[in-house]
């Protein structure tokens, strides 16, 4: 039997962070969740994004919200009670408080290290380098960086990179989003393996541009038809894992091009 201190020490925290605002931290979050909960982990989400929050709408959980994290700080309720269920996978999701004011980097801090009979805790981060990223971060041991390949999202995640230096964490990796493989191929848009090199920080995920996602995110889920899926699969295998490969996809190309 599993003690509790192997327990604590199981549990990964990851904060899915970028610097610039839109670029699909919410995405990620709830995605790579569901797809590490599908393959059988016990995962929580946790939205460190207070006041602006939208992982309970990405999730569709927003009408069973009973308690959330300003309901676990004023003690009307433990963590564990507040987690509202996936309808998709059997992660567990932590709704974001209304009011930050009396969230604390400790008392957050405090609240993820509570998740502790769970094998993932994924915390999404606000936008910006405010109090907000510095919670967020403080509470984690690894960080995903999430990135488009616009130049001023790469800016950014430069400037994240740089401050998560300041931070106790384990690992730090990148998730390049919205990429268009026809404009990488035509040279109009840089490959996430330039970007990777450019930020210095291995690409564990690149995830195709997917109208899907916009049009079902809304619903809470997107198919799994859509062209971004199994490029999420591959993140979470690296997540899982541990391990760092990627398929560019202009080496992909290649590789299925007719000679
Ligand atoms: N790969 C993708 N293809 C198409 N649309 C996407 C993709 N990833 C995210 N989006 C869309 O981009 C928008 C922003 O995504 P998301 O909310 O995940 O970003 P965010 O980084 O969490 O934003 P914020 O900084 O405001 O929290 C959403 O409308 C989402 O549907
Ligand atoms: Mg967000």
């Amino acid at each position: 039997m599993r003690t509790s201190v192997f327990y604590y020490i199981s549990m990964r925290k990851i904060v899915i962070t970028s610097g610039k605002g839109g670029v699909g931290k919410t995405t990620v979050t709830a995605t790579l969740g569901r797809k590490l909960a599908q393959s059988g982990f016990r995962v929580v989400l946790v939205d460190g994004d207070v006041g602006l929050n939208n992982l309970d709408v990405v999730t569709s959980i927003e009408r069973r919200v009973v308690y959330d994290m300003s309901d676990v700080l004023a003690g009307k309720c433990r963590a564990f009670q507040a987690l509202v269920a996936d309808t998709q996978s059997p992660m567990r999701i932590l709704p974001s408080s209304k009011d930050s004011t009396a969230l604390t980097t400790q008392a957050f801090r405090g609240i993820v290290d509570g998740f502790s009979d769970f094998d993932f805790v994924i915390i999404d981060c606000p936008a910006g380098i405010e109090h907000g990223f510095h919670r967020a971060v403080s509470a984690a041991d690894e960080a995903i960086v999430v990135t488009t390949p616009s130049a001023s999202a790469i800016r950014d995640a430069d400037k994240v990179i740089g401050l998560l230096a300041g931070y106790r964490l384990t690992d730090v990796s990148l998730v390049v989003n919205r990429v268009r493989a026809d404009m990488v191929m035509r040279g109009e848009m840089i490959g996430a393996s330039e970007i990777g090199a450019l930020l210095h920080t291995p690409p564990i995920g690149v995830i195709p541009e997917d109208d899907m996602i916009t049009l079902y995110q809304q619903l809470g889920s997107v198919p799994a038809a859509a062209v971004s899926d199994r490029f999420f699969e591959l993140l979470a295998q690296n997540v899982a894992n541990g391990t760092k490969s990627f398929t560019d996809v202009r080496a992909k190309r290649r590789l299925f091009r007719r000679r």
